[in-house]
C-alpha cells in the first residue's frame, strides 16, 4: 500500500526532484521484465575492466563517491543511466558485470559493457585490452549455454531469453578512440563520416542479428551523444567552452542511420521482435541542460590525456550542479534525466522512437497475447 502511494506520487514530481535515494526506495515487487542484458562501453560498464590490462578504468577514488559501496568500476560519481533504468524497471539489484559472475544470478541478466569498447575490434587498443562488442557477444554465448544448463534445454533457454530486455549502448569510442585519432587509426583516411557511420551500423546490425539468433527479441539501441560537447573535446580544441561542431556532426549522421536500422528491423521482424532507438543528441546538448550550472567542465579534476579523474583528487562539492563528472562521462544527476527520459517519454518528445522503454516492455505482453490468439485460432481452425 505504502509502496503504491510512493509510485503514484513520484510520477507527479518534476524530474529534478527525484533524488538518488528516492529512486532506490521506490523499487519493489517483481521487475517488469525477468531479465536484462547490457552491452556497451564506459557509459554502462559496472566493473568489467577492473582486472583487465587497460588504462580505461574507474575503480578508484573519487569514482563512486555517491555510490553506496564506493568505486566499483562505474565511470561516474553514482549510477550509470542503465543502473537507473534497471531500478525503474523494478529490479531489486543492479545487473552484475560479467567479470563478477559466479554462476548464481545469471537468470536476471548480465552486464557485458566494457569501458573503451567499440563496435570495431581495434577501437581503443591504444589503451590496452578492452572487450569489444564482438567479444561481449562471445561472453553472452557462454552465459546463454549456462542458462540452457540451468533450465534444462536450449529450447527452454530460448523461450526464457525471448522475454528479456537487451540494451545496447555503444559507438562513441569508435569515434573518440578511433576515427578522431588519425595518428593511430587509419579509419578517417579510409572513410568519410558518412561511409564510416554506414560501416559501423553494418557491423552493429550483424551483432544484433546474432543476438536475435540466440533469443533476443526486445532491444533498446542507444544513439551517440554530442561527442563535441564533452569537456575533453572542448579543452582539446580550445573552443573556450563551446561545443566542437565538427565532432558533433558525425553523431547526427550515425544516429539517423541507427534510427533507420530500427525501422528496418521492426519491419523485418515485425512478428517476433521490437527495437527502439534512443536519441541521445536530443538531450545531451549543452543548451538543454536546464537546472545544471556547469555543462562544459568536469566535476572531478581530470587528466588532460585520457580524461579520467585524477586519483584521490577532491571533486566539486555539489555534483548535481554538473552535467559532466569527468572529462567524458555524465554525473548521476544527468544520468537520472537520461534514464527517466528513456524509460518514460509520455510527450513523444522525439527522445525515444518509436516508443519508450516502458511501452517496449509492455509490448512483450502484447506479442504473447498475439501468440495466444494465434494458437486459439489455430485450435478453432483445426477443430
Ligand atoms: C555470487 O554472486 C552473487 C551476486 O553477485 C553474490 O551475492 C554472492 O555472494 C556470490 N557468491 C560467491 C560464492 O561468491
Ligand atoms: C571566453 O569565454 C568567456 C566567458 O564566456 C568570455 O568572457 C571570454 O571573452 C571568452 N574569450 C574569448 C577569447 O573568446
Ligand atoms: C535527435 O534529436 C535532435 C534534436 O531534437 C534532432 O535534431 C535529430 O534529428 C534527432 N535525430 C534523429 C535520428 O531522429
Ligand atoms: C546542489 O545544487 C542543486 C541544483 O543547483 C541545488 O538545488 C541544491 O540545493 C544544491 N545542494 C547543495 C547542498 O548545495
Ligand atoms: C503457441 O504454440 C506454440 C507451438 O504450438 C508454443 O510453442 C507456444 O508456447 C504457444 N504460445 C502460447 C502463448 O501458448
Amino acid at each position: 500500500m505504502e509502496s503504491m502511494m510512493i509510485n503514484n506520487t513520484w510520477l507527479l514530481l518534476p524530474i529534478l526532484f527525484l533524488s538518488a535515494n528516492y529512486l532506490i526506495q521506490c523499487v519493489n515487487g517483481k521487475p517488469q521484465v525477468p531479465c536484462l542484458f547490457i552491452f556497451g562501453d564506459s557509459l554502462s560498464d559496472s566493473g568489467n575492466n577492473n582486472n583487465l590490462p587497460t588504462s580505461s578504468k574507474a575503480n578508484y577514488n573519487p569514482y563512486g563517491i555517491d555510490f553506496p559501496i564506493g568505486p566499483t568500476g562505474r565511470f561516474t560519481n553514482g549510477r550509470n543511466s542503465i543502473d537507473i533504468i534497471t531500478q525503474l524497471l523494478g529490479f531489486e539489484k543492479f545487473i552484475p558485470p560479467f567479470a563478477n559472475i559466479n554462476g548464481s544470478g545469471i537468470l536476471k541478466g548480465v552486464n557485458y559493457a566494457s569501458g573503451g569498447a567499440g563496435i570495431r575490434a581495434e577501437t581503443s587498443m591504444t589503451m590496452g585490452f578492452v572487450i569489444s562488442l564482438g567479444l561481449q557477444l562471445k561472453n553472452h554465448r557462454v552465459i546463454v549455454s549456462q542458462i540452457a544448463g540451468k533450465l534444462g534445454s536450449v529450447d527452454k533457454a530460448q523461450q526464457y531469453l525471448n522475454k528479456c530486455l537487451y540494451y545496447v549502448n555503444i559507438g562513441s569510442n569508435d569515434y573518440i578512440n578511433n576515427y578522431y585519432l588519425p595518428q593511430y587509426y587509419p579509419t578517417s583516411h579510409i572513410y568519410n563520416t558518412e561511409q564510416y557511420a554506414e560501416v559501423l551500423i553494418q557491423e552493429l546490425s550483424l551483432n544484433l542479428l546474432a543476438l536475435h539468433e540466440i533469443g533476443a527479441r526486445k532491444y533498446v539501441l542507444v544513439g551517440l551523444g554530442l561527442l563535441g560537447c564533452t569537456p575533453n573535446a572542448i579543452y582539446l580544441h580550445g573552443t573556450n567552452g563551446s561545443c566542437v561542431e565538427e565532432e558533433n556532426a558525425p553523431a547526427y549522421i550515425y544516429n539517423a542511420k541507427l534510427k533507420s536500422l530500427v525501422d528496418n528491423f521492426n519491419n523485418k521482424f515485425s512478428l517476433d521482435s521490437k527495437f527502439i532507438f534512443i536519441n541521445s543528441t536530443s538531450e545531451s546538448d549543452g543548451q538543454s541542460s536546464d537546472g545544471f550550472l556547469v555543462s562544459n567542465a568536469p566535476c572531478c579534476p581530470s587528466r588532460l590525456v585520457g580524461g579520467g579523474c585524477i586519483p584521490d583528487e577532491k571533486p566539486c562539492y555539489n555534483r548535481s550542479d554538473y552535467v559532466f563528472w569527468d572529462d567524458f562521462h555524465p554525473t548521476d544527476a544527468w544520468n537520472q534525466l537520461i534514464a527517466i527520459g528513456s524509460y518514460d517519454d509520455p510527450y513523444s518528445s522525439g527522445y525515444t522512437y518509436p516508443m519508450d522503454i516502458k511501452h517496449l516492455v509492455e509490448q512483450e505482453t502484447k506479442m504473447e497475447l498475439e501468440s495466444i490468439n494465434e494458437n486459439t485460432s489455430q485450435l478453432s481452425a483445426s477443430s
